[in-house]
């Protein structure tokens, strides 16, 4: 990760020993760990630096934040960092991906009730420091929001580091197969591959939101640095077909490969496309 100043953490001699492998593939820097525990620790622990860096100069540092159970890890990370180690997020503002178009603020599947559960209800955060797009914002009024979501984006100084995981179709965000480069904060009809991933937190198929509000394609790759979580076997197919060219519609995660600071960050068993025997 070419983050300017915790280079210390991550990057080549000091690089935490937990570290299997890394790799260049093409413009993406992959590192692989023996355990998605010790990637987080890792990861949370550079985001920590950074962010008391920007404390310290008195700026705020911007986080894109992704839900699903990859990033759990990493907020409880950060988590035990506020808690343990006296790191305050005071200075983060944060933007997340997206939710579920119909689900309120108070819907326990929401990614409002998820944010607060793993992460907002635990730190410092000023809970007006918190984005996340309204799944309740009425259908004649969601372009105007999706607008207003960019626009406080930007208010904010842009991404610093954008967080993401992977679907098991290469979606990143709710970008699902067909999602353009260009595209924008919007709403937009889940993926059937995505609606049946979900379909055990909702309790069955019928009951998952047939929509979501998602940043764009483009409003990710204009962060100034990446960083793709991914962990097990279920994401390997997904990861190793986001790495390689062509970048194309139908695999969202391969615009990646566009953006030149971009570090996914995996286990064992999201890295078995290294070895293809
Ligand atoms: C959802 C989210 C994505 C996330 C994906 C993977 O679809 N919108 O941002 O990356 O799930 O979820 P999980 O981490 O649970 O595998």
């Amino acid at each position: 990760m070419r983050l300017e100043g915790v280079e210390s953490t991550l990057a080549g001699t000091t690089v935490s020993e937990a570290v299997i492998e890394t790799r260049q593939a093409g413009s993406i820097e992959v590192e692989v760990h023996g355990h998605r525990s010790e990637a987080c620790r890792e990861l949370a622990g550079a985001i920590a630096e950074r962010v008391r860096q920007r404390a310290a100069e008195g700026r705020v540092y911007v986080l894109g934040l992704p839900t699903g159970s990859t990033p759990v890890p990493l907020y409880a990370e950060l988590v035990r960092l506020h808690r343990e180690e006296g790191l305050s997020f005071a200075n983060v503002v944060t933007f997340n991906l997206d939710e579920y178009y119909g689900l309120s603020p108070e819907n326990p599947q929401s990614y409002h009730a998820f944010m607060r559960k793993h992460l907002f209800d635990h730190v410092d955060i000023p809970r007006e420091q918190t984005h996340i797009p309204d799944g309740t914002v009425a259908r004649d009024q969601a372009d105007q929001h999706c607008r207003d979501y960019e626009a406080a984006i930007r208010d904010a100084g842009g991404i610093d580091l954008m967080l993401l995981g992977i679907g098991h179709n290469g979606h990143i965000g709710f970008n699902e197969p067909g999602a353009l480069e260009a595209s924008r904060t919007r709403l937009v009809r889940l993926d059937e591959v995505t609606r049946h991933m979900a379909a055990t937190a909702f309790g069955d198929h019928d009951h998952v939101p047939e929509e979501a509000i998602t940043v764009g394609v483009a409003t990710i790759l204009e962060a100034r640095e990446i960083v793709l979580m991914a962990w097990g076997s279920l994401k390997a197919k997904a990861v190793a077909r986001a790495v390689r060219p062509p970048v194309e519609a139908a695999v969202p995660a391969t615009y990646l490969q566009r953006h030149d600071a971009v570090k996914f960050l995996l286990n064992k068993g999201s890295a078995t496309w290294m070895d293809p025997s």
